[in-house]
């Protein structure tokens, strides 16, 4: 293939995708299979490692940057980015439709939901996104593109008919499935879950690591004009039909009403199905349509004058807390749940409801015996919103968080910086039958018909009385284990035969599952990853100089995860965990097993220049492209043009006044070719037996 012939079809490659990623992400029709789809991605992958001189950050491949960034950068909002007024009641919209109809004449409206997420701002330049920017303040806000670029529905380049330069304002949200799975993981790993899908998506927005960022279930629906580009349409109506046509996500829903008793009916109608999105919804937003009566009716203080929120009152249901019992978790997490008289709330009957820890029980004051509202927080968990402290009788008992474990009696402890108590006793039966279900998990060892309730099964009968002794099982004793649930035996059987296959195919799975499939507390599949990429073997990690590392930088005040990407916390549980005596049985018996799990090796995307962008510019000593190359092996990007999102801009001699000039205006470091050549120096990789320049990954077979 000609260089020339390679461009075109990366050029075809990238629109095809980028296609496919439109009708999968925002129109839910996809029209190839997971399989082709994956075929294009590889072979534009390939293409692009092969041919470093048409890198663009816009590529879809380019979706996570994995640059870690100590902080976000401000970004400008002009106009600023208002709130809303709220309405809570029809009442309340009368007066504002008495007050508009005094002021223009000749108007409808458009009702729509409001997206309970966080406001952003989304510019193109060129039809390429180059920049995301959070509300902040109005005026001023964080500049998010790296995290905001993972949002698989987010266009990285608008078709041809777009404005040159557009600025589109919409919410990122969390879906509430996603929302639901996050804060499982979070509690299991013994974090603070997030209170609702809003600080969720918040927080997720605001993480360093777009890596982490890609892993969060956002989303986005656009439904503001920015500063540019939006100025010539005559309603909102065609505004956003204009948004979706150049590939938005706009919102599923949307009514345009005559006049104030219609957007009653709208508002009714929205507020009948509002549990059905997969956003939360806190209310309906009311806006005048035609759009050139924006100018006549001003805005005040709080928001625009052609536009009122309207407010639902969330949904809530009374029960009693009947009990407080405490369940055990994989991690040791002992998690207090409240036992609730039976209720219906939004369409389903809620019995349980986590209360997370101590802490939260204290600060709510819910006792056993008390009657409580109880909300869905993301309108899919059930949690106590607060007690009704009216209805108290003095019989209610307050609850105290037990001293040892209800399963295995052993010392429940609080670790330092942990909200949660844990069973530290490894032996515990609950949290064995956890980490097997974890172990066998997909991201994990994904071991086949290995689930919670055999977990159960091969604990409880004393099959299994440590995670690795599923390499030891007497796979025929276990064709016969009975497995029925409902009274009626029912026999293993041939679901032995899958799960020994997959048992033996676990013993050559790479470090990073291994890690991860332990599960040591807060070693979630990311800092598995980002810690196997540093080292050999499970055994490394013992003494390792690269997770003390991470401890010592943490003391050094400011000094940012500069080591590896992974947090204090995690490279202390890392250390713990392999220092411990069942670490150390753990790893002996895994010795034993001859199982010794290898790292996949350090992918260019984990090198030292991972994620940071380049502009070469003058002239240099060696040529351009050699630059470029060894910028990219090192996991680095070049750009043709300095943008927001260039981080350094090598100037060699002759460099022309634009380029500097660019480079200050967008916070670009300049640097010269002597500072680069020592960051490459750098990033010359240690363990090239399992690299490739170009950033390959190539997996040792050890079996
Ligand atoms: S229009 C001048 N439409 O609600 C602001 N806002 O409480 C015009 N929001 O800051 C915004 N859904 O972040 C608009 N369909 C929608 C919305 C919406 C959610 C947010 C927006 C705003 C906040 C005000």
């Amino acid at each position: 293939m000609t260089d020339l012939e390679a461009r075109d079809r990366i050029e075809r490659l990238r629109a095809e995708i980028n296609r496919h990623d439109r009708l999968y992400y925002v129109e839910a029709k996809p029209v190839i299979g997971d399989r082709d789809y994956d075929l294009l991605y590889e072979e534009l992958l390939s293409l692009e490692r092969a041919h470093p001189e048409f890198a663009d950050p816009n590529s879809p491949t380019q979706r996570v940057s994995g640059e870690i960034t100590g902080q976000f950068a401000q970004v400008v909002h002009d106009p600023p980015m208002q709130s809303l007024d709220k309405t809570h009641s029809f009442g309340e919209l009368e007066d504002f439709d008495s007050f508009v109809r005094r002021e223009i004449d000749g108007f409808t409206y458009s009702v729509e939901p409001k997206i309970d997420g966080v406001s952003i701002a989304l510019r193109y330049e060129n039809g390429a996104f180059v920049c995301a920017a959070t509300r902040g303040n109005g005026r001023i806000g964080d500049d998010v593109t790296a995290n905001v670029r993972t949002i698989r529905s987010i266009p990285l380049s608008l078709p041809p008919d777009a404005p040159a330069r557009l600025e589109v304002r919409g919410e990122i949200y969390m879906t509430r499935d996603g929302f639901a799975k996050l804060n499982e993981q979070e509690e299991a790993e013994g974090r603070e879950p997030f209170a609702n899908p809003r600080n969720a998506a918040a927080g997720s927005l605001k993480q360093l690591d777009p890596r982490e960022a890609a892993r969060r279930p956002l989303d986005v629906v656009v439904y503001n004009a920015g500063s540019e580009g939006c100025g010539e349409f005559a309603t909102h109506t065609e505004m956003i039909a204009a948004f979706r046509r150049w590939g938005f996500p706009v919102s599923p829903w949307s009514k345009k009403c005559a006049d104030i008793s219609g957007v009653f009916a709208a508002i009714d109608e929205l507020g009948a199905m509002r549990h059905d999105f997969r956003f939360e919804i806190d209310g309906a937003v009311v806006k005048i349509d035609e759009r050139r009566f924006y100018d006549v009716l001003g805005a005040t203080a709080h928001g625009p004058r052609w536009a009122r929120a309207y407010k639902y009152t969330p949904e809530r249901a009374e029960t009693v807390v009947e009990g407080i019992t405490v369940q055990v978790g994989r991690t040791g997490v002992a998690t207090p749940v409240a036992e609730l008289r039976p209720v219906e709330l939004a369409g389903s009957v809620i019995s349980r409801s986590t209360l997370h820890n101590a802490d939260q029980i204290a600060r709510q004051d819910v006792r056993i015996g008390d009657s409580v509202w109880i909300v869905k927080a993301g309108d899919v968990i059930p949690a106590i919103d607060s007690v009704i402290v009216e209805k108290r009788t003095g019989a209610e008992k307050i609850f105290e968080m037990p001293r040892f474990c209800p399963v295995c009696g052993g010392e429940l402890v609080r670790l330092e910086g942990e909200v949660a108590v844990r069973c530290v006793n490894p032996a515990c039966k609950a949290q064995l039958q956890r980490r097997l279900e974890h172990f066998a998990g997909r991201n994990a060892l994904d071991i086949k018909n290995l689930g919670g309730r055999v977990a159960d099964i091969l604990v409880e009968r004393g099959l299994v009385s440590d995670i690795l002794d599923v390499f030891s099982l007497d796979w025929r004793a276990l064709a016969e284990l009975d497995v029925g649930d409902d009274g009626a035996p029912r026999k293993f059987g041939r679901n032995a035969d899958a799960m020994r296959k997959s048992v033996e195919a676990a013993r050559s799975l790479p470090l990073d599952r291994w890690l991860f499939a332990v599960g040591i507390p807060l070693v979630g599949a990311t800092v598995a990853k980002a810690i196997a990429a540093e080292h050999d073997t499970l055994a490394d990690l013992k003494d390792s100089v690269v997770l003390k590392g991470v401890l010592e930088n943490d003391l050094k005040k400011g000094a940012e995860r500069k080591i590896l990407p992974v947090k204090v916390e995690a490279a202390k549980s890392v250390l713990a965990f392999f220092g411990s005596a069942y670490g150390e049985k753990f790893l002996a018996r895994l010795g034993e097993l001859g199982i010794v799990p290898r790292s996949r090796g350090k992918a260019a995307e984990g090198g030292v220049l991972s994620g940071k962008s380049f502009v070469i510019t003058g002239s240099l000593s060696r040529p351009r492209p050699e630059y470029e190359e060894m910028i990219r092996a090192a996991g680095g990007t070049v750009q043709s043009s300095v943008s927001s999102r260039t981080r350094y801009l090598v100037a060699g001699e002759n460099t022309g006044a634009s380029k500097t000039e660019a480079a200050k205006k967008h916070g670009t470091e300049i640097i010269d070719e002597g500072k680069l050549l020592e960051m490459l120096a750098a990033a010359v990789p240690e363990k090239s037996g399992s690299e490739k320049s170009g950033g390959e990954i190539v997996q040792d077979v050890l079996f």
